[in-house]
């Protein structure tokens, strides 16, 4: 089915049919190649935060579809943002989005934005307000390289487990939080819940009491569960939900408790460094896989023998960013 002209801000704006569309392109193109696109795509890549993987293989994908990708950071080497309406713009921001998107609309067939949140208030955060204000002004599709979700790095994961696992349906994924300096963002254990769900694996979520997601992510994962025939599981009893796990998929995130307030959190966060992903913790698993978004602080969220061993799927996952991305945008701009 034609997924020509659609945003890319979130998979749950995509059936599981049009998710498997995508991943079905991936496999293809990273199995015979691609072709570059007629259209040779023109990519605004707007970084509001730092990425590694994510502009590396935006700016690659748009260059292997024969197009061109422009990356601009507000705030750094573009201009500051504002995306609050009809206040008086007297501070930071020198441009509203409401002007810059349109002129990127002018320029480029796609806008893609990272843009975390501002760790001030969740309930002002969880609106993604950025990604939305470009998505109302741009006129041309919008793709979210993370905000509040990673549906990129949901590609890359769901190749990853097609890969590995071959079928996804009735497998239990379990999704556990581990120990980080400093509170992060939620997106990628958001995204995680998300397309496990979507993919009809049993989710199990692993958390220190206090470290819940917000329930409007976890009530999209129990519709997904509920219509692919899988499950959700919440709970802080490490050895339960190790215990016949197919795929574990680590990743730290802030207690929205305590959003912003990350010294505070600090005494909270620091009685729970034991919930690193370890070769005992791993042994009780259905020999499953193990992976990460990446970046990731090695032992203190998973241990150097864990990371390195067989079954990590850290370099293969990322690996598969381009190859995820290249066919959402084949799919969206070809
Ligand atoms: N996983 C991920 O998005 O990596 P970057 O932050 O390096 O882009």
């Amino acid at each position: 089915m034609p997924l020509k002209g659609r945003n890319f801000l979130s998979t749950q704006d995509f059936t599981r049919k049009e998710i498997e569309q995508i991943l079905a392109t991936a496999a293809k193109q990273k199995k015979s190649g691609w072709k570059p696109l007629k259209s040779k795509p023109k990519l605004a890549l707007l970084f509001f935060n730092p990425s590694l993987r994510t502009r590396s293989s935006f700016e690659l994908a748009a260059w292997q579809l024969g197009g061109h990708a422009v990356t601009l950071q507000p705030g750094k080497d573009a201009w500051a943002m504002e995306w609050r309406e009809g206040i008086p713009m007297d501070g930071e921001a020198e441009e509203h989005v409401k002007d810059a998107a349109r002129v990127l609309g002018r320029f480029f067939d796609a806008v893609c934005v990272r843009c975390f949140p501002k760790f001030q208030d969740w309930t002002v955060d969880k609106q993604d307000s950025m990604l939305r204000a470009i998505e109302r002004y741009a006129g041309v599709p919008v793709i979210n390289m993370e905000t509040i979700v990673h549906p990129c790095q949901e590609l890359a994961l769901a190749l990853t487990m097609k890969e590995k696992l071959k079928k996804t349906d009735g497998k239990k994924f379990l999704l556990t939080w581990t120990f980080h300096p400093k509170g992060l963002n939620t997106a990628v254990a958001n995204s995680a819940a998300l397309i496990s769900t979507k993919m009809g694996m049993n989710l199990t979520v692993l958390r220190p009491p206090g470290y819940d997601l917000d329930p409007m992510f976890m009530d999209q994962a129990r519709e997904n569960a509920k219509a692919q025939g899988g499950s959700v599981t919440v709970t802080d009893d490490i050895d339960a939900a190790y215990k016949g796990a197919d795929f574990v998929y680590c990743k730290s995130w802030g207690n929205l408790n305590y959003f912003g307030r990350w010294e505070e959190e600090k005494k909270v966060r620091e009685p729970y460094r034991h919930f690193i992903v370890d070769a005992p913790k791993m042994a009780k698993t259905n020999d499953a896989y193990v992976s990460h978004c990446l970046p990731m602080r090695r032992n203190v969220k998973m241990t150097d023998e864990v990371a390195d061993s067989p079954r990590s799927c850290l370099i293969d996952e990322a690996g598969n960013r381009i190859h995820g991305q290249r066919a959402m945008l084949t799919e969206i701009l070809g």
